[in-house]
């Protein structure tokens, strides 16, 4: 019971990567608000778990955004931990071939949305000496063969560079905030890559352990950031994705 009397707000909680953080947040004693898009599918998600409640809100606008953090307060009287997970891939094309739209749809999801919720949460996470985990990617820290996903890439460097400027911006209120990179997990967002034997084959062996991650690794590290074992630990970035990034 890592996160006793702890409230955590969870975005891209439906499914994938930010349904296990949820999980093992409310397994750890944490009270747990799931957020992203899609409310059924989110409410769905909250029902399996125990202490958690669902507020659906689009993360591209503001207002909701600012909702979903006033809810938080009403319902549960206070915020410890904010998790920015919620994110979206892009087709893949290499620069030439997107137009801005496109590039502007991924940086409003993938990076303003993350600014709005740390915005808004932050006057809570004040009061309560909190803690944020960003979650990045591994491609935001290098570039990798054949990925061109650059919109993606970019949103996910952001991430990295703003886990440390916010670490220092707000550590007089000692409130940490640290990063996770993942590598290649098995989640909706990598389904497309994973359809046959040989995608899967290649997708393992391009990862030192051998093998693409499950979103229930990600989650125990997130965890790890945010109890009080990482309690000396902020503006880190932790890579959690079986040594691909070391290549
Ligand atoms: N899977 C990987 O291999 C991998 C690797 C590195 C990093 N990551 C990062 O890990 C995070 C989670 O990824 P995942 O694989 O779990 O993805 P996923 O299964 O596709 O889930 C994405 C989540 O983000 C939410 N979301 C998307 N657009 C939204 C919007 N406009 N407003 C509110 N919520 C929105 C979705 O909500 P709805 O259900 O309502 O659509 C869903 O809950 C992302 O930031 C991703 O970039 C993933």
């Amino acid at each position: 019971m890592k996160l006793e009397g702890k409230v955590a707000l969870v975005t891209g909680a439906s499914r994938g990567i930010g349904f296990e953080i949820a999980k093992i947040f409310s397994e750890n004693g944490a009270k747990v608000v799931l957020t992203s898009k899609n409310s059924r599918q989110l409410e769905d998600s909250a029902n399996q778990l125990t202490n958690t409640t669902s507020v659906p809100a689009d993360i591209r606008k503001e207002e909701e955004v600012k909702q979903v953090v006033k809810k938080t307060i009403e319902i549960f009287g206070k915020l410890d931990i904010l998790v920015n997970n919620a994110g979206v891939f892009p087709k893949i094309k290499q620069l030439h071939e997107i137009s801005e739209l496109e590039w502007n749809d991924v940086l409003d999801v993938n990076l303003t949305g993350q600014f709005r919720f740390t915005k808004f949460a932050i006057p809570y996470l004040q009061k309560t000496s909190g803690t944020i985990i960003n979650i990045s990617s591994d491609a935001g820290l290098k570039a990798y063969e054949g990925f061109n996903a650059d919109a993606y890439s970019a949103t996910k460097a952001a991430l990295i560079v703003l886990t440390k400027c916010w670490a220092l911006e707000y550590a007089k209120d000692k409130i940490r905030v640290n990063c996770i990179c993942p590598g290649v997990v098995d989640t909706d967002m990598t389904k497309p890559f994973l359809i046959t034997q040989k995608d899967r084959e290649f997708m393992n062996n391009d990862h030192p352990l051998g093998r693409i991650g499950a979103p229930e690794e990600v989650a125990k590290s997130v965890l790890f950031l945010a109890c009080e074992d990482s309690s000396w630990t902020t503006g880190a970035i932790l890579a959690v994705d079986g040594g691909q990034s070391t290549k």
